[in-house]
């Protein structure tokens, strides 16, 4: 395949893309690119920029430099518009509405799917309870694929931890997307979790989407993905298969540089400079209770 044969084929191309904070270089000219049905790794040390590389993907940030095209199109910097063209995500410190129910926030995710807008809902008329039924039933649909059946009425706070990182899935497969971006999924969990997330991953995919994953359980990646980006101070250090990555020096050097830091657990502790405080929800809905969340 010709490289002009590849990047009409990608579903998402990245171009050039560079985030500075002040002077900081956080993502430094990163090309990428995801072809649909691909399952791609992105690993790197805590702080090498794949939170905001997400970031700039997304729509929270506005990249300093450079370009993101998706399904065709140049990508508005709008989180809300990003949602709508087919791109979700899940946060690395989960974001969930914790008074709600698992099937309400699923739910949320739907309506950026839905036609009916303020007026209909005021009403309540036929159309609005139609669309209403048919989200509901949806998101029932989408907690089983999930494997949550279970808790559908439970609030989202009442939930084990690696249920709230199976409901923030749940949530951004209801905004019909092409390609998902899950941002440390498995962070938390526990081996057998991690197991049934692994299998989660790749029957999303089997349904016919592209998946993006930032973990640091190099087992996890390397057996999942088709092809893994590490990133290292904003870089891409080496694109390649798990077979290559794994092999390359470079990589576990960067990983052994940064000292102890690089334990799952302390990516969930650990600064996550977005915070959640910086944009809103992708959902383009208000932002979730911050005292829910699990730090
Ligand atoms: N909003 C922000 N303002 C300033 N610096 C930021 C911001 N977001 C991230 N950074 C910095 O960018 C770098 C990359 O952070 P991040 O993308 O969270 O890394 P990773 O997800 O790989 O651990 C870090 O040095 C971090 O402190
Ligand atoms: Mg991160």
């Amino acid at each position: 395949m010709t490289q002009a044969e590849a990047d009409t084929q990608a579903l998402l191309t990245v171009e050039n893309v560079t985030m500075r904070f002040g002077g900081l270089v956080a993502v430094d000219s990163v090309n990428f690119h995801v072809n649909p049905g691909e399952i791609v790794g992105l690993i790197g040390p805590n702080g090498a920029g794949k939170t905001t590389f997400f970031n700039c993907l997304t729509g929270l940030y506005l990249p300093t430099t450079g370009r993101v095209v998706f399904d065709g199109a140049v990508l508005p910097p709008k989180p809300r518009k990003v949602v709508k063209a087919g791109m979700a995500r899940t946060f690395q410190n989960i974001r969930l509405f914790g008074n709600m129910t698992a099937l309400e926030n699923v739910m949320v995710g739907r309506y950026c799917r839905t036609s009916s807008g303020a007026f209909t809902s005021i009403i309540r008329g036929p159309k609005f309870r139609r669309e209403e039924r048919e989200t509901r039933a949806r998101a029932q649909e989408l907690l089983d694929f999930v494997g949550l059946s279970t808790v559908t009425d439970h609030l989202a706070r009442n939930l084990s931890y690696g249920d709230q990182r199976r409901l923030e899935i749940a949530r951004a497969l209801a905004t019909e997307p092409k390609l998902v971006l899950l941002d440390e999924p498995t962070a938390g969990m526990n081996p057998q979790e991690t197991r049934q997330a692994e299998q989660l991953i790749f029957k999303i995919r089997d349904s016919g989407l592209a998946v993006v994953v930032i973990e640091h359980d190099m087992r996890f990646i390397f057996n999942l993905c088709d092809r893994v980006l590490c990133l290292v101070q904003g870089k891409a250090l080496i694109e390649g298969t798990p077979a290559e990555v794994q092999s390359d020096p470079r990589v576990i050097e960067a990983y052994i540089g940064t000292g102890p830091a690089e334990e799952p657990a302390a990516a969930t502790t650990g600064p996550d400079p977005t915070g959640g405080r910086t944009a809103p929800e992708p959902t383009g809905r208000p932002a979730p209770d911050e005292g829910d969340r699990h730090a």
